[in-house]
């Protein structure tokens, strides 16, 4: 069977690569490279000791695209491709709704030309909003708070039409919580250019002495020890949840969280890091972040039942990789 993988070079999908390739899947990556570097197609090659073919297209390049899809035989896409920075998004909004709703439309347009009917999309838990109660369900309303939340939402909008319009297409919405950790390898993980955003790669490059501080936006919030609580995954195991996509015999529109059912508190992660670890992070507290919410985790028992995902690593293992991650790459 024949995958083609939109953003297969980033963090997640080339973890997803790695995997489709152990289970003897033939994979095209498509990536402009405008989050990731073209040395992952190495890495991946010498973790699998197989190939992958690549092309370098942007996917809002539509004529690119089309001529992709004649060329080669599909059977399946799974869907990565996109902007991701929170607060870019807010910054540059018409950039992100351009570039991840483009490209999208492109790839669902040569998808229906060329017959090929099988997408899984990467979502995001940040389609829940604020939630009313946690867990959270798949059902929960579902509303955002930034650009790139927005697209996420306008997105499965969009698949959600084109299957009440052609219901031969299966359609996976998989809605991730807070990928962390790398591969075992040491080869791929999360390297993102500049200051971080997100949580796990700023601890790492205060660890690094990369960077001076941790900032911890608040600890005035309702949760265990005041600091926000998150559902944080091992990126080995959301990378797997798409091999389980893929084989899930269920048709039609499926959605999914892909999380642990597990909350972890900003200041337990910085803790288990620096104990797994043997390092110190040096971390002040600050006031809260705009936006950000006091809890966040999934119950993933949809995903249990009909797809079989088991989150097999803990939070130890997440805080090892993506630190030796980092280590090996310096
Ligand atoms: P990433 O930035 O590492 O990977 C995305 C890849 O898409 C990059 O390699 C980038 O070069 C490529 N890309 C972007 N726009 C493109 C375009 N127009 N044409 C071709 N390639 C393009 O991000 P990731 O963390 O691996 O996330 C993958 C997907 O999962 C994204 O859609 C993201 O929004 C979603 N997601 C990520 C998280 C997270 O915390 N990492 C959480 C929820 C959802
Ligand atoms: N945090 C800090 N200091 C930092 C960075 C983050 O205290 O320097 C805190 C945040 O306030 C939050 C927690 O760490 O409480 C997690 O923050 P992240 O930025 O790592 O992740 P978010 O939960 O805000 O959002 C992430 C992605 C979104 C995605 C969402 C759900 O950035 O794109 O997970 O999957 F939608």
């Amino acid at each position: 069977m024949k995958i083609l993988v939109t953003g297969g070079c980033g963090f997640i999908g080339s973890h997803t690569v790695v995997d489709l390739l152990n289970e003897g899947y033939e994979v095209i990556i498509v990536d402009n490279l405008v989050n990731s570097k073209i040395d992952v197609l190495d890495k991946i090659k010498k973790i699998t000791n197989k190939s992958v073919k690549f092309y370098q297209y942007d996917l809002c390049d539509y004529t690119k695209l089309d001529s992709l899809f004649k060329e080669e035989e599909i059977d399946a896409v799974i869907h990565f491709a996109g902007l991701k920075a929170v607060s870019e998004s807010v910054e540059k909004p018409l950039m992100y709704y351009e570039n991840n709703l483009y490209s999208t439309i492109n790839l669902l347009k040569c998808m229906m030309k060329y017959n090929v009917k099988k997408i899984v999309f990467s979502s995001s838990a940040t389609v829940y909003g604020s939630p009313k109660s946690l867990p959270i369900y798949e059902d929960f309303p579902l509303s955002t708070t930034n650009p790139y939340g927005t697209t996420k939402l306008m997105i499965e909008n969009i698949l959600t039409d084109l299957y009440k319009a052609d219901n031969s297409f299966d359609i996976t919405i998989l809605r991730y919580f807070n990928p962390i950790g790398a591969h075992k390898s040491g080869l791929l993980g999360e390297d993102p250019n500049g200051i971080p955003n997100n949580l796990m790669p700023y601890i790492v490059k205060v660890a690094t002495h990369e960077l001076p501080i941790l900032s911890i936006f608040g600890d005035d919030y309702d949760t265990v020890d005041g600091t926000g609580v998150r559902d944080f995954i091992h990126v080995c195991d959301l990378s797997y949840g798409h091999v389980l996509a893929l084989k899930n015999k269920k048709e039609g529109l499926k959605i999914y969280n892909l999380g642990t059912g597990q909350g972890t508190s900003v200041l337990e992660l910085v803790k288990m890091f620096e104990k797994v670890n043997n390092v110190e992070v040096n971390y002040k507290i600050v006031g809260r972040r705009d936006g950000d919410i006091a809890s966040c985790y999934a119950s993933n028992k949809k995903a249990q039942e009909e797809l079989g995902f088991k989150p097999k690593y803990n939070l130890e293992d997440m805080c090892r990789d993506s630190y030796n991650f980092v280590k090996s790459n310096r």
